[in-house]
């Protein structure tokens, strides 16, 4: 069941009271309806992955507090709440075991669920993630007897989405997760993000840098700068909107565009 997420009034700061005192978030606001799949803009250093970091519980805030469904997470301990986030990263292989074979993976991200739940248990076997695997159009089916990491960027990134999602997360974070990838790799990981976040209804971050998969995924952008919100983009606006002009509000709207508009 996928689940709202409010993040109320979060405040982050590093290295308080040192020369090196940053302000990561400044009294962030955000809420998100359950099953909404919003894209997440900013400069680098604007604070996107302290905000997943945040959500997960890596990092605990100074001020404010994280609310998912009906539970305020604040204080919870991450390994608690990692049952209920999924997260993707850049790095292929962050969070999965990669001298293990793609098939005791998924056993394990399967396991997670069955904990849960006994029925899991019982469709726990190799031809359940066969069939899952077969339609996704990636080779991966005929490829469970080989170790995690001697799969490609791209299929390890899509076997990593499935492990995510697996367990049916409440909600999914996706941090710049196709940004390593080569183009069509990451078209095709976009493709099969699009179809289960849509099939599972998964409420999904997913932070790029890109602004036409800004536009082209999901039903609302949001543009971060120096910890907040700067724009926040749906319905008939966020229709209208192209890349180009996208650039321009980007630019127009974060310091690092203000003091580069060439953007170089
Ligand atoms: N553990 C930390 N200790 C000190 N400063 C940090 C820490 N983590 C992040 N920061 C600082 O907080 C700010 C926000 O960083 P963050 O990693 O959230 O940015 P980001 O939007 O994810 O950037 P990028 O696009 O480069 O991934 C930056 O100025 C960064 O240097
Ligand atoms: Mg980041």
């Amino acid at each position: 069941m996928s689940s709202a997420l409010f993040l109320n009034n979060i405040v982050k700061i590093f290295e308080k009271g040192t020369v090196n005192e940053k302000t990561a978030l400044d009294h962030l606001e955000l809420l998100v309806p359950a099953g909404e799949f919003v894209t997440v803009l900013g400069s680098n250093g604007s604070g996107k992955s302290t905000m997943f970091n945040i959500i997960l519980g890596n990092i605990f805030p100074d001020e404010g507090s994280v609310i998912l469904g009906e539970q305020n997470i604040t204080k919870m301990k991450d390994y608690k709440r990692a049952y209920d986030i999924g997260c993707l990263f850049q790095n292929p292989l962050r969070g999965t075991a990669p001298n293990l074979t793609l098939e005791e993976n998924l056993a394990l991200a399967y396991t997670r669920k069955a904990s849960r739940s006994f029925f899991a248990l019982n469709r726990q076997d190799s031809r359940y993630f066969r069939e899952t695997l077969s339609h996704l159009g990636m080779g991966l089916e005929d490829r469970m007897k080989t170790k995690m990491g001697l799969l490609s960027g791209g299929q390890r990134q899509a076997a990593s989405l499935i492990m995510a999602t697996i367990a049916e997360p409440e909600l999914l974070l996706l941090d710049e997760h196709t940004a390593a990838l080569d183009p069509a790799a990451a078209e095709q990981v976009m493709e099969l993000t699009k179809r289960i976040v849509e099939e599972k209804k998964i409420t999904t971050l997913m932070v790029t840098h890109d602004m036409d998969l800004a536009l082209e995924y999901g039903t609302r952008t949001i543009l971060l700068d120096r910890g907040k919100i700067r724009m926040d983009l749906s319905g008939s606006k966020r229709a209208e909107m192209t890349p180009g002009k996208l650039a321009e509000v980007f630019y127009s709207r974060t310091r690092r565009g203000r003091e580069n508009p060439s953007g170089d």
